[in-house]
């Protein structure tokens, strides 16, 4: 009995100290272990007396549990200490100031052409693509403006040497395309154009979007309802368009589209007016055109259209100045992140 009560108070001093996990294990061979010091005393029970037997055997397992309760509620300590330990070495300052990554964004004529060829895809109209340089023929001839026909000059159009030229507008794609299928067709051609033109309100290159629609049933009042629902899907709002007479020589009739726009401009002293803004030229395509593709004016008609992208972008943002679009300032693009 002397023996046990110095083995539980060596024990609990040593439990009480143990500074960590594998320093409590150890401790719990020395005393509980198979060759431990209390396992010791239990095996000796042994060489008692049979009535001797059981009183002590009961002391003795006794001061087992105790010792293993000791030790349980140590090791939970050590947990929650060793816990602790941890979390605070991994806490993160949340009121540090963060990583920035510089996210792009797409340029406002991207993103404004995107979501007209959305509202398009939406009426079955696809996207098709042409080149960029061009012959005389494409460009003009076929769209029904003989060489010296006047109408050549309302475009200021970019030669080179051998005669081609750079596109000074999308319809020259209306050409190759009749010419390669078989109508029906709804299609748009976005892409760039140029013109020797520069100011203000013009830039040498520009985009414009064409739109054509051939069927054996195509009609002006199709163009006009189809062109009132991009345009107000477009500007997401009702509009007020008119359409005015006008001469293309690849149309026959042929009309200029306005838009009627509330201004708010105050160096018009702060006074709300409406202005009429054109913003498409259209018309019913003429036979000749057809003819020159191959298609039978008389089975099929239909219409087309051109307008600008910059000028409707324009407008939907009130970007004032045609020139922001190609200066790549941050400033000006970053607004439209
Ligand atoms: N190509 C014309 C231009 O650049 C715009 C245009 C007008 C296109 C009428 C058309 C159209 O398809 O029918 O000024």
């Amino acid at each position: 009995m002397d023996a046990l009560d110095g083995i539980i108070k060596q024990s609990e001093l040593a439990i009480n100290a143990a500074e960590d996990l594998t320093a409590l294990d150890l401790i719990r061979v020395q005393y509980l272990g198979k060759k431990g010091e209390i396992t010791a005393l239990l095996k000796n029970l042994g060489t008692l007396s049979p009535e001797a037997r059981p009183q002590f055997g009961q002391i003795i397992n006794q001061a087992k549990e105790h010792v293993e309760n000791l030790l349980t509620a140590r090791r939970n300590t050590l947990e929650v200490a060793a816990l602790n330990q941890q979390l605070q070495s991994e806490t993160i300052d949340v009121t540090l100031p963060g990583i920035n990554s510089t996210v792009g964004s797409l340029h406002p004529l991207t993103r404004s052409l995107q979501r007209l060829i959305e509202i398009f895809h939406s009426l079955s109209f696809k996207v098709i693509e042409g080149p960029e340089v061009e012959t005389e023929y494409y460009n003009f001839t076929a769209l029904n403006t003989p060489e010296h026909h006047p109408a050549r000059a309302m475009h200021d159009t970019f030669y080179f040497a051998d005669g081609r030229l750079l596109r000074s507008h999308t319809s020259p794609v209306q050409i190759h395309y009749m010419q390669n299928h078989e109508p029906p067709f709804r299609l748009i051609a976005p892409g760039r154009v140029y013109r020797r033109d520069s100011d203000m309100t013009h830039t040498p290159m520009f985009n414009q979007i064409e739109g054509l629609l051939i069927s054996e049933s195509g009609s002006f009042a199709e163009l006009k309802g189809l062109l009132q629902s991009v345009l107000e899907q477009f500007f997401e709002k009702k509009l007020d368009i008119r359409m005015r007479p006008s001469y293309f020589p690849f149309t026959e009739p042929s009309a200029e589209v306005d838009v009627a726009w509330r201004s708010e401009d105050p160096t018009e002293h702060s006074r709300i007016h409406t202005k009429w803004l054109e913003i498409l030229g259209c018309g019913m395509v003429h036979p000749n055109v057809l003819a020159a593709c191959g298609i039978d004016a008389k089975r099929y008609s239909g219409f087309a259209f051109g307008m600008g992208l910059e000028r409707l972008v324009m407008l939907r943002y009130g970007i004032p100045d045609l020139r922001l679009f190609f200066e790549n300032d941050l400033r000006f693009l970053k607004q439209f992140a």
